[in-house]
């Protein structure tokens, strides 16, 4: 010995020495395993990110029941008058059915067509009151008590109507299935100042 005091040795405990030489998951420092504390740290985020959505909605908010729907809150079917083409027809429809539906499912009149249904293409068009209208767009419920025309009602005594007889002799039709609605949009737009103002193209 030179008399210099040798430095002290790290002294392990038995237990310690065991974890040093454990993979990193299975260590068990200050009595945290890797899985636990992997488990802490999804908790606590998930907190910081929920902390402000949740800041907003108060307790009475949460506890507060959704109402009650009842299935029975809405008619299944109501009686519904309509007039096509001059007649009368009593109906029994959810409030929920669409003039264009009406007429093809109820009524069997399969001259105004379903195309896009979304308000789109045009070829559901017949005339309410005597203006054009998407019969997709409207309910058939809206509609009691209005003159409603479709193209089954342009013939008057076996006699097309001028604009039915135009389409059939310049040949105005593509594949045909919407000419119906081009024709009835075509007779308003004749018809009608208001409609040859707010549709620029009909007075091309
Ligand atoms: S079906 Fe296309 S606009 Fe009504």
């Amino acid at each position: 010995m030179d008399g210099q005091r040798r430095p002290r040795r790290h002294v392990f405990s038995r237990a310690r020495r065991f974890e040093y030489f454990l993979p990193i998951q299975n260590q068990t420092a200050r009595g945290v395993t890797w899985r636990s504390f992997l488990g802490h740290l999804s908790a606590a985020g998930i907190a910081v990110s929920a902390g402000p959505l949740l800041s907003h909605v108060s307790s009475t908010q949460v506890e507060t029941p959704a109402p009650a729907i009842s299935p029975t809150s809405a008619p299944a079917s109501v009686s519904v008058t309509l007039k096509v083409n001059g007649k009368e027809y009593h109906l029994n429809l959810e409030p929920r059915v669409t003039l264009l539906d009406a007429l093809r499912n109820n009524l069997q009149m399969f001259g105004t067509k379903k195309g896009c249904d979304h308000g789109q293409c045009g070829a559901c068009t017949l005339h309410v009151n005597g203006r054009r209208v998407n019969s997709c767009l409207t309910f058939a419920i809206m509609h009691q008590g209005d003159e409603i025309t479709t193209i089954e009602g342009l013939a008057q005594n076996g006699k097309l109507h001028p604009m039915q007889a135009a389409f059939v002799e310049y040949d105005g039709f593509q594949c045909g299935y919407c000419t119906s609605g081009q024709i009835m949009s075509a007779i308003a737009c004749s018809k009608s100042p208001a409609e040859m103002t707010t549709t620029p193209y009909a007075s091309a």
